[in-house]
């Protein structure tokens, strides 16, 4: 067993073995839900509650639908943004829930290190689906599916992140795994949106599409995180666009074959022309949305068969 992870809380703790264990999982989840396979078995008896106190689409329902792929039991609580309170209020919500004793539970919160904090007071499996701007791991490893699927390997490539890099959770754990498989990260931003440091991350940094582009293997796009600005961090979206949307013109500085991402929800002719979104030639970001439902059966499994032999040892020793 080469996955030993409790919870998937971020990209930050994981081994490249579990990384690769993980994506071939995930693999071939994503071929056999294509066959219309179905794997009722795998979480049947178990219980998901997800739990989004931060908006999603893609995400939630992802989640949602690879629970019921494989069997559990699924319950969405519906948080609404005036339930959003901080300290002992997420403790107490944790411990209500853990008396529902769910096996698997998928957190998404505003607050970065939110997630890890519930993962001290509940008994079952926590799964991150973006904690703040801190990391969103099942995001970074649907990418990471996808680029494998694309390129044929996840290692020497040239992958540019793209944009408000400042406060994107993919950015860092795209980061985070994109680094330990050995790849070459270029990260691009205007330098409002670029954090300090980045260097010592092994990345290198660019505030010009033209130069950072560059005969990259990959192109992943990143929206403005207005939700977590404060205050201007550019001028307009349409000098935004101007500098730093991708377009057919900035496209022509990658590889010929590059690839084009982005984890949604898209701001069209703000960091991306809706043209190349669309491109079946270039674009991959319908890929990327199908992965996502793989990856998270591919998470939940794994993080499922590690409670179930916590539990199995637990019961021999008592
Ligand atoms: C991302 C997120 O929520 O962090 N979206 C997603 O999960 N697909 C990126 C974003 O919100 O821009």
């Amino acid at each position: 067993m080469t996955f030993r992870a409790q919870h998937l809380l971020g990209i930050e703790h994981l081994h490249p073995l579990e990384i690769t264990t993980l994506l071939d999982l995930a693999d071939k989840y994503a071929d056999e839900n294509k066959r219309g396979i179905r794997h009722k078995d795998v979480l049947a008896g178990l219980t998901q509650i997800n739990m989004f106190f931060e908006n999603s689409t893609r995400t939630q329902a992802s989640f949602e639908l690879a629970g019921m792929r494989l069997g559990a039991d699924v319950m969405n609580m519906s948080m609404q943004a005036s339930s959003i309170k901080k300290g002992e209020t997420l403790i107490d919500t944790a411990l209500t829930l853990n008396a529902m004793h769910p096996d698997l539970l998928v957190v998404r919160h505003p607050h970065s290190g939110a997630v890890d904090l519930l993962a001290q007071k509940v008994n079952g499996a926590v799964l991150n689906a973006g904690d703040g701007r801190h990391e969103h791991p099942t995001q970074a490893l649907l990418d990471a599916l996808t680029i494998r699927r694309a390129k044929g390997r996840l290692h020497r490539l040239s992958i540019a992140i793209c944009g408000d890099i400042a406060h994107s959770r993919v950015a860092r754990s795209n980061i985070m795994l994109l680094g330990k498989m050995e790849n070459r990260i270029r990260l691009i931003a205007p330098p409002t949106l670029m954090p300090t440091g980045m260097n010592e991350f092994g990345c290198e940094v660019f505030d010009s599409m033209e130069e950072g582009l560059k005969d990259v293997d990959v192109v992943m796009m990143l929206r403005l995180q207005k939700e977590r600005m404060d205050g201007g961090f550019i001028p307009s979206e349409r000098e935004y666009f101007h500098r730093y949307g991708l377009d057919a013109t900035k496209l022509a500085y990658a590889k010929p074959d590059a690839i084009v991402m982005h984890p949604g929800p898209m701001n069209r002719g703000v960091e991306i022309d809706g043209n190349i979104a669309d491109d079946i030639n270039r674009s991959v970001i319908q890929t990327q949305v199908e992965m996502g439902v793989a990856v998270r059966m591919a998470a939940m499994d794994l993080l499922a068969q590690n409670l179930r032999a916590r539990r199995a040892e637990r019961e021999i020793t008592a």
